[in-house]
């Protein structure tokens, strides 16, 4: 049964994803170009250049607004929402905020994960939420209000690069729901929300921290083959490996690599943890090749995703909510091309059940 593989569901001018080359194009540039050169907000100002025309200055500031806005909101962080994981305190907190079809309940849609997730992640242990600046770009202010102190321009970039590379892709589950709510004209809020929701599962974006689970029970690069030959073995997938489109490798892994070995070459990623995460691809790798020889299962952006944001000190079960910060742009992006096109989504079923008597 088809779960709408090959089926055209939208036009878009926001993202291309070449599964035969392994390319992601995002506004006409190629993701080369973007990852690790350009702030999320630059890539904010291409994707939302209809709804929000303007400099990439000009969206800097109100996207920094928008986080003071945003901020204003944690202060009700109570106990209930605080006992959850944070991708459901998250969800959550996101219900809390206006809809709307407006430039303001846009930007608040893509600021407040950046500063939800930080303070989530705070309030769990009991530390206080740190305020965010008007003055730090984007990828500085969440580092800030994760740790509470100043992070080197190493680890900025790399949060910027991460943010960048996930910021669109196509019509994934995540923005395929986006568009479907936002196509009901329930506005900018719900469609984050619904959004939120598809993101979280493991088939999606909550694989990162499994893969972290993984390299925790491996323990050691020698373990690794026969550590994945039993998971395969008892039809487990391997997370972070696998996609529905690409056939060969994700653009998306590679760019977060060089992240990773840029952040490596500054001090700030543990060196025995890179070589326990390069042998288990190698041997993840090798072992899907000849589990699955008719089918090209490659490197995902989960698996490098998952060492880049333990590096940068967030918790496995924050990654779904960092990269909510990060999608979040393109959800927005995509939901406001949907309302343009008028038109409600509203696909057909083909009945199978019994007939009626
Ligand atoms: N480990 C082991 N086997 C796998 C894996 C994997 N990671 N991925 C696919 N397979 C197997 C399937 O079980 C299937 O086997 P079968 O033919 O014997 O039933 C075969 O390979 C083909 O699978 P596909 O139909 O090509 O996979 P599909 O497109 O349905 O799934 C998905 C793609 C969900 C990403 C899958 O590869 C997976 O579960 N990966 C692990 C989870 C993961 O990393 N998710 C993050 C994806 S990236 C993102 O969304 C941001």
């Amino acid at each position: 049964m088809s779960a709408l593989d090959d089926v055209i569901a939208a036009e878009t001018r926001l993202s291309e994803v070449d599964g035969v080359n392994g390319r992601l194009v995002i506004c006409g540039h190629s993701l080369d170009a973007l990852a690790g050169r350009k702030t999320y907000e630059a890539v904010l100002a291409l994707l939302l250049g209809d709804l929000f025309p303007g400099s990439e200055d000009t969206l800097r500031s109100e996207l920094a607004e928008a986080r003071l806005l945003a901020f204003q909101r944690v202060a009700r962080l109570d106990t209930d929402l605080l006992s959850l994981p944070i991708t459901e305190g998250l969800r959550a907190i996101m219900a809390r905020l206006p809809d709307g079809e407006d430039k303001s309940a846009a930007l608040l849609q893509i600021a407040a994960p950046a500063v939800f997730v930080p303070a989530l992640i705070r309030g769990k242990s009991g530390k206080s939420p740190v305020p965010p600046d008007a003055g730090r770009g984007h990828a500085e202010d969440m580092l800030v209000m994760l740790t509470g102190a100043q992070p080197s321009a190493e680890q900025v970039r790399a949060l910027d690069t991460y943010l960048v590379t996930v910021s669109d892709h196509g019509l994934n589950a995540s923005t395929f729901t986006a568009r479907v709510v936002a196509s009901t004209r329930a506005g900018y809020a719900s469609a984050v929300l619904a959004a939120l929701g598809a993101l979280k599962g493991p088939l999606h974006g909550g694989a990162p921290g499994p893969v972290l689970d993984m390299l925790d029970a491996v323990r050691a690069p020698e373990n690794a083959r026969s550590w994945l030959t039993s998971e395969l073995a008892r039809g487990e997938r391997l997370m972070g490996f696998g996609h529905r489109i690409y056939r060969v490798r994700d653009p998306r892994a590679d760019a977060l690599k060089s992240a990773l070995s840029r952040l490596g070459a500054a001090g700030g990623m543990d060196a025995a943890r890179l070589a326990l995460a390069e042998a288990v691809e190698r041997e993840a790798l090798a072992l899907l090749r000849a589990a699955k020889p008719g089918r090209v299962l490659e490197t995902n952006v989960e698996f490098f995703t998952a060492l880049l944001l333990e590096a940068l000190g967030f918790p496995r079960d924050a990654f779904t909510g960092v990269f909510a910060a990060g999608r979040a742009g393109g959800w927005i992006a995509h939901a406001h091309e949907q309302i343009e096109t008028g038109r409600l989504i509203r696909p057909q079923s083909r009945y199978i059940g019994p007939k009626a008597a």
